[in-house]
């Protein structure tokens, strides 16, 4: 069988992508948008390895030629494909759950403890080698014990993260579209309204997919809700937050921190955060870890596998 796999990936992956297939395989750069189209054209490859910078969108879609019967996305999150063009064409489209879900929910937490302690601070204030003499009352975080975090959006990585959080002896409560069985809440409490979610959130994780329910569910009126000096964090996806709004309630304080993995039209991001001392910032690293990426790929070829070896895919986005 033929694939071509546009993204970069780990050295595994590749190495079992070349194993398996004919093809073209992204190694020293990435493949464009059209390129990967005379790519799969030129080696008439029944499957597509992708991941979530790459647009899989209806023009996309369109223009596929018809012996592509996979494509495979490196992501959990989908906000990049066009489900109903994919499903009007036949194409099988598969993520990767399960897999990312610890480190995700790792590096949301990282960011929580960062923004909370105030360690992008403390981090340049030691590369600039500008420490001096202590006072008592220099860089102030706040704890996160006894305080409660909000977690909007109980999928996997929301669970993984209540669990990290009752381990640090956080009250976590939850809201998602209806609560779940009481086996699976991880030790939080649902919440019915996401507005009494944000009123009693002095922390907020954000682990919703992207839809255009949940676009900018995080605006100037919402965040406005959480306690004064609430701290937010999302390593789910930019759009979720009205970045606007973030950043005035951020200079004004109403927002003491925030922990930031993900933002809209990224890699591109709000040089105005860079501003802002009180903010962690990360490149949309959750799943960046060696075992989770390799996971990851390896799934996606299992899918591509599946697929082509007439099985039913392991993980297709729609069933
Ligand atoms: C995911 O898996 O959805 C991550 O955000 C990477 O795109």
């Amino acid at each position: 069988h033929r694939l071509v796999s546009v993204r970069r990936m780990p050295p595994a992956i590749t190495a079992r992508a070349a194993a398996e297939y004919d093809g073209a395989i992204a190694v020293e750069r990435d493949f464009g948008r059209e390129e990967s189209l005379d790519l799969l054209r030129g080696h008439a490859a029944e499957a597509l390895l992708f991941s979530s910078g790459f647009r899989l969108d209806a023009e996309y879609i369109a223009a596929l030629p018809p012996q592509v019967k996979v494509a495979a996305t490196c992501s959990v999150g989908f906000d990049h494909v066009d489900v109903a063009a994919a499903k009007a064409r036949g194409l099988i489209v598969t993520n990767t759950p399960d897999v990312l879900t610890g480190c995700t929910a790792d590096l949301a937490f990282s960011l929580l403890l960062s923004a909370a302690r105030r360690l992008p601070e403390a981090d340049a204030l030691m590369r600039r080698d500008a420490w001096g003499p202590r006072s008592m009352g220099d860089f102030l975080g706040v704890r996160v014990w006894d305080k409660t975090l909000g977690i909007l959006g109980m999928g996997r990585i929301g669970r993984a993260v209540a669990r990290r959080a009752r381990g640090f002896d956080m009250r976590v409560l939850y809201h998602d579209v209806a609560p779940l069985p009481p086996a699976m809440e991880e030790g939080a409490h649902y919440v019915a309204s996401l507005h009494d979610l944000l009123r009693q959130s002095q922390f907020l994780s954000l682990h919703s997919p992207l839809t255009p329910a949940t676009r900018h569910v995080l605006n100037g009126e919402t965040l406005r809700l959480l306690p004064r000096g609430a701290v937010v964090v999302n390593a789910a996806r930019g759009g979720l937050i009205d970045e606007e709004a973030l950043i005035a309630l951020l200079r004004d304080g109403h927002i003491a921190a925030a922990g930031l993995d993900v933002f809209e039209g990224e890699p591109r991001f709000d040089r105005r955060f860079i501003e802002l001392p009180n903010v962690a910032l990360s490149p949309h690293v959750g799943s960046g870890t060696v075992e989770t990426r390799d996971a990851m790929g390896h799934r996606c070829l299992d899918n591509i596998a599946a697929v082509l070896g007439g099985r039913p895919p392991i993980d297709p986005i729609w069933s």
